[in-house]
């Protein structure tokens, strides 16, 4: 007789999992969003020299990763929470906010991992379209906030069509919001924004929002995604000591502690990495208009475009393949006919775009 699991085991979705992992050396992997550039020596020793003390616990305080933030951002320790990823704080935030008869409202598509926030918790989930540009409809959200509402998510640049909403906008929504609602902006791509301005800006909606919890990670701009080091900045104490209580006291793994510490001194690199990336987003976007494709307007490290109705998005998926490029197919993230691409070096995003044109040349002329 086989195991029997919880009813919400079956609710759950799958998350869509990146493919390709045995391909070889020779593939442009263009398909999670991933930094390009690898993490700094500086930041690998520090990691390694963390790995010497793996016989003890991480501190639990995580202190100094704390403090850096909190020196960084001017917000109080006590009001940044950390993650095994920011998904970690994510799954956490699920768990502390949701319960059945509760509501989650978000737009659709947005970060895959959305859903599964209200399967786990039996909450109600309320998926807004986006707009006809692929970008939220902050009143069509607003419209949904009901007495049940316990937690709004904003994908800000959206994940997955690379979208962002000005900070005056996302105020505006914010002051509609009755205060025992959470807000978690989701800004894992905030960095590569020109529309947000700079990192410090979205900061301070916080003085005014106690309701507000901005959600960033290390796993995109600092490049250490295999590491998972996820950190929010809170409007109060509250949400963090909510997360901390559902979770694991050791969620964050010490070498990738002292990796995230040392990361956030190279600013100066980091910054560098950004302007590269963002030209790298501009020739990736060019080059697919050139191919007389729609694509997003971008404020994150990957581009958003849309299939013409005479191809079919599989087909393409798999005309790049074979070129030895990895990108994400939208029916696995919300919408078909899509594609989303990260930015990568210049000969990988070049690739890409003469992969596409030589994908889309085969398909069209092979139309039956
Ligand atoms: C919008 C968004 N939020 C959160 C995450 C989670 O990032 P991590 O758990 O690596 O910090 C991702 C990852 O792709 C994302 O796209």
């Amino acid at each position: 007789m086989p195991i029997e699991f919880a009813a919400r085991t079956r609710r759950i979705p799958v998350y869509p999992l990146a493919a390709g992992y045995d391909m070889g050396a020779d593939v442009a992997m263009l398909a999670s969003n991933e930094s390009c550039f690898p993490p700094l020596p500086e930041v690998v020793e520090a990691a390694a020299r963390a790995l010497g003390g793996a016989n003890r616990y991480p501190d639990p305080s995580y202190a100094p990763l704390r403090r850096a933030l909190a020196d960084r951002y001017g917000i109080p320790p006590q009001r940044i929470a950390l993650g095994d990823g920011s998904c970690d704080i994510l799954l956490a935030a699920g768990e502390a906010l949701l319960e059945p008869g509760a509501e989650v409202v978000y737009a659709w598509p947005a970060f895959s991992v959305y859903p599964h926030l209200a399967a786990a918790s039996g909450a109600r989930a309320i998926e807004v379209p986006l707009d006809d540009e692929d970008r939220h409809d902050l009143d069509a959200i607003a419209a949904e906030i009901t007495v049940a509402t316990r937690l709004v998510l904003i994908c800000n640049p959206n994940n997955p069509t690379a979208t962002a909403l000005a900070l005056d906008e996302i105020e505006a929504f914010l002051r509609r919001v009755p205060g025992h609602v959470c807000v978690i902006l989701d800004e894992a791509y905030c960095e590569f924004a020109l529309t947000l301005g700079d990192t410090y800006a979205s900061v301070e909606l916080l003085r005014r929002h106690p309701n507000l919890v901005l959600l960033r990670t290390f796993s995109k701009v600092y490049g250490l995604a295999a590491l998972r080091v996820g950190y929010a900045l809170c409007g109060a104490e509250d949400f963090r000591v909510a997360v901390d209580q559902v979770r694991q006291p050791f969620y964050l793994n010490a070498a990738a502690h002292a990796a995230a510490v040392e990361a956030l001194r190279h600013q100066d690199e980091v910054e560098r990495r950004v302007t590269e990336t963002i030209a790298g987003r501009i020739d990736l976007a060019d080059g697919v208009r050139s191919l007389g494709m729609w694509v997003s307007e971008s404020d994150a490290n990957f581009i958003w475009l849309h299939l013409p109705d005479e191809v079919e998005e599989a087909d393409v998926i798999e005309g790049l393949k074979s070129r030895g490029v990895l990108v994400r197919a939208g029916a696995s993230l919300g919408r078909e006919r899509s594609l989303r691409v990260t930015v990568g070096t210049a000969a990988e995003n070049a690739r890409f775009i003469d992969a596409l044109g030589a994908s889309m040349g085969h398909l069209v002329k092979h139309r039956p």
